[in-house]
């Protein structure tokens, strides 16, 4: 945790990155302009020339900027790895949408610095944050102890108190589908709450909890590129992350929950029931809907 002023090696970052994102950015949108082929990685897990060329962009512009920090990126990138400062590096999140012509997808660059000693798989600080939405040109920041900003304008997390009056979002794993019980936290949050989204860019959810556009989302399975830069972005604009449990979110957590503070409680408690088996709002089957539906038919 950086204490007082920051140092002017720190006050680079974030424009910096800012600068690549943005450069990341006009390529996607050249590739969505043109249109591209898709290839799957598995199940319905996509990826498209759109992502390798943005990640190969990102990778060697990184390395022009900031010579001694390390990258990890979705589509392969491993260098550096052994350095202090780390960029975990999303070059399209939101992949299925862009495939298809959905217009919401960004670019996510999340900086971690990892002090010496520390084991590969124990997490350091996160101390720098850049998304970009290159479609509505949002571009969101985050620098550890500075705040979180929107187009430079500071952001904040909502005030909502209760669930009940909340709107939400969520993903869901384009892998290994079938082991996800997310549809039933799904059809829990939508029964409780304004309403679940699920818009497909895990980073632009995390985004909108710190901008107050939501006021919480979850997702399973999240690996740290889609992660670090939105984690970054929500505490510093006052929300709160943790894992479904209430313990210290980390980048291999595999588990996100991230608010806007006050109805974090609540949304742990649904969780906590839930895991322990409790059908809390049980619906109709549709074969139980189907012959409601057939009785009624057949008296009227
Ligand atoms: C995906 C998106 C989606 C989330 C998936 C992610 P990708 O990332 O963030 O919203 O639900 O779990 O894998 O594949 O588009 O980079
Ligand atoms: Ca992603
Ligand atoms: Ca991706």
């Amino acid at each position: 945790m950086n204490e007082g002023l920051p140092t002017a090696q720190e006050l680079v970052w974030v424009p910096k990155a800012a600068e690549i994102a943005h450069e990341a950015g006009a390529l996607l949108q050249e590739f969505f302009a043109q249109g591209v082929e898709t290839e799957y990685k598995g199940d319905v897990d996509l990826v498209t020339a759109a992502d390798r060329a943005v990640e190969k962009l990102i990778r060697v512009r990184l390395a022009e900027v900031f010579p001694d920090h390390g990258v990890y990126g979705e589509e392969g990138t491993r260098e550096g790895l052994e350095r202090e400062f780390r960029w975990y590096v999303d070059p399209l999140d939101g992949t299925t949408n862009f495939a298809h012509g959905f217009p919401h997808f960004c670019v996510s660059m999340g900086l971690e610095r990892r002090p010496a000693g520390l084991a590969p798989g124990q997490d350091g600080t996160l101390e720098a944050g850049v998304i970009y939405d290159p479609l509505r040109e949002e571009l969101f920041t985050a620098q550890r102890g500075q705040g979180a900003r929107l187009n430079g304008k500071q952001i904040h997390v909502t005030r909502i108190p209760e669930l009940a009056e909340s709107l939400v979002s969520t993903g869901f794993p384009s892998r290994k589908r079938h082991s996800s019980p997310n549809i039933h936290f799904y059809h829990e949050f939508t029964l409780r709450s304004h309403g679940v989204r699920r818009a497909g860019s895990a980073a632009l959810d995390l985004a909108y909890v710190a901008a107050g556009r939501i006021d919480a989302f979850w997702e399973f399975n999240l690996n740290p590129w889609d992660t670090a830069a939105g984690i970054l972005l929500v505490e510093e604009a006052g929300g709160r992350v943790t894992d479904f449990s209430g313990n210290h979110f980390e980048l291999s957590s595999l588990e996100v929950l991230a608010s806007n503070g006050p109805i974090h409680d609540e949304m742990m408690g649904l969780f906590a029931d839930m895991f322990a088996g409790r059908d809390l709002n049980p619906i109709p089957t549709p074969a139980e809907w189907a012959a409601q539906r057939d009785a009624r038919i057949v008296k009227s």
